[in-house]
C-alpha cells in the first residue's frame, strides 16, 4: 500500500474512533459495513450467477417491470437531463456545468457517480409511474437525485426523500447533493444518517413508498435490510431499483415478497436490479 493509502486508513480509524463517542449508532453501522465489505460479503455470493440468467437491456427491462410499451420508455428516455449528462469513461461526472453548483474536485470521488444506465432507469421509472413518494439511499453528489427530481418536476407531482450517511472525509457533507440544480430542490428532502436507522423512521411518517433506489453501502447485510424494509412498505405496482448486485442480498429480498425482478447490464462491473411489487 502507498504512503497516501496508509494515511487514509489511519485517518479513517481516527475519525471512526472519534465518531464512536459522538454518534455511537452511526459508528456501529459504519463499522458493520466495513466488516461486510472487506470480509463477510464473500460468504454471501453463492447465487450471483442467477442475476445473469435473468438479464435484459435497460429499456426492455424498464418496459417489462413497469408494464409499459417500448414507445413509452423511448419517449421518456429522450429527456433533456439525460442528454445533459457528461460521461467520463463509464461514469457520469456532470449534469452540465451551467446547471450544477459543484465541480469535480473534493472528497467525493467521481467513481461514486452512477452509470448512464442507472440514471436512465431512475428517471424513466419516475416518469412512467408518476410516484407520490420516492426514496433513495446513497446520495453522494446527487446525480440520481437530480435525475429523479427532474422527472417529478415534469410530472408536476411527487417528493424525493434522500438518505445519506456521509463518509468520514473532511468536507464530504458539504458536497452531498451538490449536482442537484437549485431549480429542482423544492421537492427534495435530505436526511443524514445510516439508512438502517433513518428508513424505518421515514416510512413510519410517510406510510408507503412508490419508487425506491438503493445506491449506498456495498454490504450484504445493509442491502438486504434496506430492500426488505422497503418492500414491506411498497405499494403494489411500486418499483425498486438497486445498484450493486454483488452479493445474494437482492435475490434473497425478492423471495420474501410477491414480486417480479430483472437484472440489467451496466457500464460498471455488477448489474442493476429492478423489482416490481405485485401485491
Ligand atoms: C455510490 S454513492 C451514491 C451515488 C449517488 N446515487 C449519485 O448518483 O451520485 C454511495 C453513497 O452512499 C453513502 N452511504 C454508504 N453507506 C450508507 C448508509 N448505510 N446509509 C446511507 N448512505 C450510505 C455513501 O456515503 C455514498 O455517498
Amino acid at each position: 500500500m502507498s504512503v497516501k493509502g496508509l494515511l487514509n486508513v489511519a485517518r479513517t480509524f481516527l475519525f471512526l474512533a472519534l465518531e464512536t463517542f459522538v454518534r455511537p449508532r452511526w459508528a456501529y453501522y459504519r463499522t458493520r459495513a466495513f466488516y461486510y465489505r472487506y470480509y463477510k460479503n464473500r460468504f454471501h455470493k453463492n447465487r450471483v450467477a442467477e442475476y445473469q440468467s435473468n438479464i435484459e437491456a435497460i429499456d426492455a427491462a424498464i418496459a417489462l417491470i413497469t408494464n409499459s410499451t417500448a414507445e413509452e420508455v423511448a419517449e421518456f428516455g429522450r429527456s433533456e437531463i439525460l442528454e445533459k449528462m457528461r460521461v467520463h469513461e463509464e461514469w457520469v461526472v456532470a449534469i452540465s456545468d451551467e446547471d450544477s453548483d459543484g465541480d469535480n474536485e473534493g472528497p467525493i470521488e467521481f467513481f461514486y457517480g452512477p452509470s448512464p444506465q442507472l440514471m436512465r432507469a431512475v428517471h424513466i421509472v419516475c416518469r412512467l409511474l408518476k410516484p407520490e413518494v420516492v426514496i433513495e439511499t446513497g446520495v453522494a453528489k446527487g446525480f440520481t437525485s437530480a435525475a429523479m427530481l427532474d422527472a417529478l418536476e415534469r410530472n408536476g407531482m411527487g417528493e424525493l426523500y434522500s438518505i445519506e450517511m456521509p463518509s468520514l472525509y473532511i468536507g464530504y457533507t458539504r458536497q452531498v447533493g451538490e449536482k442537484i440544480p437549485q431549480s429542482l430542490r423544492t421537492r427534495w428532502h435530505l436526511e443524514l444518517g445510516p439508512s438502517a436507522i433513518v428508513l424505518p423512521r421515514l416510512l413510519k411518517k410517510l406510510g408507503s413508498v412508490d419508487v425506491f433506489l438503493y445506491d449506498s453501502a456495498s454490504s450484504y447485510d445493509n442491502q438486504l435490510g434496506d430492500l426488505c424494509t422497503i418492500l414491506a412498505s411498497m405499494r403494489p405496482g411500486g418499483v425498486l431499483i438497486s445498484n450493486l448486485l454483488i452479493t445474494d442480498a437482492f435475490i434473497e429480498a425478492t423471495e420474501s415478497f410477491s414480486c417480479k425482478w430483472i437484472a440489467v447490464e451496466q457500464t460498471k462491473p455488477t448489474p442493476i436490479g429492478l423489482i416490481a411489487k405485485l401485491d
